[in-house]
């Protein structure tokens, strides 16, 4: 990864000015955990080469070889109204940095999941420390599939996609990281002053209108996805006409 040319491009404030890079890390959450807990700066970004126990979100392992993808998370600092911002901020940073950076057509499955040409190219951990009301820390981790093989990785070659898949050749990692540090300081910004980061996050949905799944743990709800309120959360409308709110959970489109 060339650093300078990232720093070259990068035109934020504070997001990814304070950044740790590594050539390989567990997870990039547990570096950034350590960090925050050290007091470092909000917008500090931790990216690593390598990860050799990436984690996805539900338990799931994310897959992170050597030099091919962005692996990378963001210590914030929100007031806790504006904690579920992030989970909005980060698909719509990642999904707008992809567009400038390769020219792909990104949507979003909600609740946060980037995809093209209905396969998943980014995927986002939010982790964080409470203390009572307050938040003391949230993790935002993102991957980003630039130049991963994704048919050398059966397991998932159906479902996932990459840069490199998507164009045929490969994409530039630096600018992809450089538009992501700043569309997430814009978008986080647009959040914390209006409803424009929710509305073009909104806007990129691929779910509303679809006949959906959606799991929390135990619970399963059926329906049509009809739309997000304020906060984010899926509103479906079940088969028998009533309106359930989902705040989290992992959705499945039906036929
Ligand atoms: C998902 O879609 O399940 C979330 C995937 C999140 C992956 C990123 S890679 C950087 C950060 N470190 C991790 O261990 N996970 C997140």
């Amino acid at each position: 990864m060339n650093l300078a040319l990232v720093e070259k491009r990068l035109a934020t404030r504070y997001v990814g000015r304070n950044l740790l890079y590594l050539t390989q890390a567990a997870s990039t959450q547990n570096v950034a955990r350590a960090e925050a807990e050290r007091d470092s700066p909000e917008g500090t970004a931790v990216l690593a080469e390598e990860q050799t126990g990436g984690r996805g979100r539900l338990g799931r392992l994310w897959i992170s070889p050597a030099g091919k993808n962005l692996y990378l998370t963001l210590i914030m600092r929100p007031p806790a109204t504006n904690l579920r911002a992030l989970s909005i901020v980060a698909p719509l940073a990642v999904a707008e940095a992809l567009e400038a950076a390769t020219g792909l057509t990104c949507r979003v499955k909600w609740p946060n999941d980037v995809l093209v040409g209905g396969r998943k190219i980014a995927g986002m951990l939010i982790e964080t420390d409470l203390v009572g009301e307050g938040v003391k820390y949230a993790l935002v981790g993102m991957g980003v599939n630039v130049n991963f093989d994704v048919e050398a990785a059966p397991e998932i070659a159906n479902i996932a996609t990459s840069v490199r898949r998507e164009l045929g050749r490969d994409g530039s990692r630096e600018e992809v990281l450089a538009a992501l540090l700043n569309a997430f300081e814009a978008r986080y910004t647009d959040a914390q002053e209006g409803d424009a980061a929710f509305r073009a996050w909104r806007s990129r949905l691929d779910t509303l209108g679809r006949r959906v799944r959606a799991t929390m743990g135990e619970r399963v709800e059926e329906g049509v996805a009809e739309d997000v309120d304020a906060q984010g959360s899926l509103l479906i409308r079940r088969d028998d006409g009533s309106l359930v709110t989902v705040e989290a959970g992992d959705v499945t489109l039906r036929a």
